[in-house]
């Protein structure tokens, strides 16, 4: 086993994959990479460029503007975890919108869009000392990393955490609405041909909907002593 390992997070729409990821690598001392937060970025880009109108995704046109899009992530001491930009722009604050969340399951269906953030991924994370959060982390990203879980919660319970996170920051939405973008979001990601989510056949699963954060946690101290002291 080597020093510091590769730690694929995969599962639902949120379900907290991102702030679990994040505590882990903050514990470790690992780089977190919210891969999540690249798809939204694009569809930001598509969004912000005229390649969306009324909610209709032109794939040709996303296809096109990838060259024209730079992404990287800088860390932010305040936050603990990275800020991502867009072509030199901070837009951590502007990707978790609803009217991203409703595109950024098409955008990212798209072969061309997958193969440019994965190979991405794939940089970023080889040398390990990660902890990668997404949907295709443990299946098609890292296939051998050395530690894959696969995250869940119900979707009421996923919907209401969300409403709460967009309420909190001000935006104008209903439980409904989110827990619809929720639901289509599950079905489009785990129905999708290229990269579906899917629980890698050796993730642990970690349903977290009654469970807080100390909790995971201990959990996920436990699955990491098992892993490594192999
Ligand atoms: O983790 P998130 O909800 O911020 O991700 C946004 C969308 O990006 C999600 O609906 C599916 C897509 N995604 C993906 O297809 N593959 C990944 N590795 C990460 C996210």
């Amino acid at each position: 086993m080597r020093n510091k390992i590769i730690i694929a997070i995969d599962g639902h729409s949120s379900c907290g994959k991102s702030t679990f990821a994040k505590a882990i690598a903050a514990r470790l001392g690992y780089i977190f990479i919210d891969t999540g937060a690249m798809y939204r970025a694009v569809t930001l880009y598509a969004l912000e460029n005229g390649a969306i109108t009324s909610g209709m995704v032109d794939e040709q046109r996303v296809c096109d503007m990838l060259d024209d899009i730079d992404i990287d992530f800088r860390f932010n001491p305040q936050r603990g975890a990275s800020d991502i930009y867009v072509n030199g722009d901070l837009v951590e604050g502007k990707i978790r919108t609803i009217e991203v969340s409703n595109c950024v399951s098409a955008v990212s269906s798209f072969g061309a869009v997958r193969q440019k953030l994965v190979a991405m991924q794939q940089q970023m994370g080889h040398k390990g000392g990660v902890v990668m959060d997404g949907r295709d982390i443990g299946t098609v990203v890292f296939p051998d990393a050395e530690l894959k879980i696969y995250m869940t919660a119900d979707a009421m319970v996923r919907a209401e955490r969300r409403f709460k996170e967009l309420t909190q920051k001000g935006d104008n939405v209903t439980l409904e609405e989110v827990y619809e973008n929720v639901v289509s979001r599950d079905k489009a990601d785990m129905s999708r041909a290229i990269s579906p989510l899917r629980k890698a056949d050796d993730a642990i699963v970690l349903d977290n909907s009654h469970m807080s954060v100390e909790e995971q946690m201990a959990w996920f101290d436990a699955e990491f002593q098992r892993v490594t002291s192999k």
